[in-house]
């Protein structure tokens, strides 16, 4: 029983490894030199994620111009969904915002979306993200994130572990043999 809860735990805590920004790079420049265009004009989602934490908000942000990326939205899991407790304190970003919402915080994820120049500085980066509350968690199966599924061209993450099969499964159901890359 002891044992079962401790790979229980370890499993729980698997699942919020977050992906080195070196990982990325090396993984997303395997299909730039396939194609350099391969992003061009492209909406690419990034579920399972959170850009205080993730490095792939990061890497797409910071690359977006040069990309020719469309848009890049990424969701994010509420904490009080997460397998794995840990003490969780909004970021200043989060508090700071006029959209900050302290009932919401723990239970809903969230969604950030870069689609324009918004601070005017005629480049599109990690300071033109706008963010919001999801109506849910964030998980990846609800209807609000299976829209965005289908809205996108490209799904990138390294998903939870724990949750591998499903959402492959649900990679699949939205037409990983179609128009999408995954
Ligand atoms: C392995 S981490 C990877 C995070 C990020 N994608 C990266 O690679 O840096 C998986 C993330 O998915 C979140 N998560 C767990 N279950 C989820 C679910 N059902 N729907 C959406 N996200 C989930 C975890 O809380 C964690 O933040």
């Amino acid at each position: 029983m002891a044992n079962s809860n401790l790979k229980e735990a370890k499993a729980a805590k698997n699942d919020e490894f977050y992906t080195q920004f070196h990982d990325i790079e090396i993984e997303m420049n395997a299909y730039l030199e396939y194609d350099s265009n391969v992003f061009r004009g492209k909406t690419v989602l990034l579920p399972c994620d959170d850009p205080e934490w993730s490095k792939f908000t990061r890497f797409f942000a910071a690359k977006f111009d040069e990309l020719g990326l469309k848009k890049l939205i990424s969701t994010s899991y509420a904490p009080d969904s997460k397998k794995y407790k840990a003490p969780y304190q909004p970021s200043m970003f989060e508090q700071e915002a006029p959209q900050f919402d302290s009932a919401k915080t723990c239970v809903k994820g969230k969604i950030f979306v870069l689609e324009q120049d918004k601070s005017g500085d005629g480049r599109i980066n990690i300071d033109d993200l706008e963010w919001e509350y999801l109506d849910g968690d964030g998980d990846f199966r609800s209807k609000e994130v299976t829209k965005l599924r289908d809205e996108a061209d490209f799904i990138i993450t390294n998903p939870p572990f724990s949750l591998f099969r499903e959402f492959l499964a649900w990679i699949m159901e939205g037409g990983g043999g179609g128009g999408g890359n995954y």
